[in-house]
């Protein structure tokens, strides 16, 4: 195995953070490796809204809770049963007390392919300096609000992906869902 494996091999999405701030040059390291993800006609169709600010963290959380609850109202069985258990050990059910969110803001044809690469390699660059991530598709949830739109200044066209939670892990990193083999048919 090599460390590119490896690191695959340990990432796993991160529901609980100690609250330390990321420092900048980590940051620099984690949006310059979402930057050099491959894209259509190497066109990097994106921009990187990072929010650090707790309290608007905070106010992101606040603004998705209620959107996410009646969401899940008719959500399937399965992913009904995961939350129950991933919110019965959270007091933030978006963002897990995250020290930083990622909103990856694209626009372009082929944005919608380029822009999880780059979550992708966020989530695995944070991985190997030891940050825990999470892919959290309710915080799009906010997106659509005046005050989120503007602070994120959401132009006509552009779609946001993820957004990705980031933080120190408090509890180390979990074992995760057990994943079925991959299933190959080689010819
Ligand atoms: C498109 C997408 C959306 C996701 N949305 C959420 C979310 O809103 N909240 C959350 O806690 N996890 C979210 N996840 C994380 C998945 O639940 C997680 O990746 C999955 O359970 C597998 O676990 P692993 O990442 O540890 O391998 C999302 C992941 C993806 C790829």
């Amino acid at each position: 195995m090599n460390q590119v494996i490896e690191n695959i091999r340990a990432r796993r999405s991160v529901r609980s953070f100690d609250g330390r701030p990321i420092p900048k040059d980590v940051v620099d390291a984690l949006m310059d490796s979402a930057n050099l993800a491959p894209t259509g006609a190497n066109s990097q169709p994106w921009r990187f809204v990072v929010v650090q600010d707790p309290g608007f963290i905070k106010k992101l959380s606040g603004l998705c809770e209620p959107r996410y609850r009646k969401w899940m109202e008719n959500a399937p069985q399965q992913l009904k049963d995961m939350r129950k258990e991933i919110d019965a050990k959270v007091s933030d059910p978006i963002y897990y007390g995250a020290s930083a969110v990622v909103f990856v803001v694209g626009k372009g044809m082929t944005s919608d392919f380029d822009c999880p690469m780059a979550c992708q390699n966020i989530m695995l660059a944070a991985r190997s300096l030891g940050i825990g991530s999470c892919w959290v598709f309710f915080g799009q949830m906010a997106v659509g609000e005046d005050e989120v739109k503007k602070a994120l200044e959401l132009q006509e066209g552009e779609k946001v992906y993820g957004p990705i939670a980031l933080g120190y892990p408090k509890e180390g990193f979990p074992e995760g869902p057990p994943k079925r083999p991959a299933s190959v048919k080689i010819i």
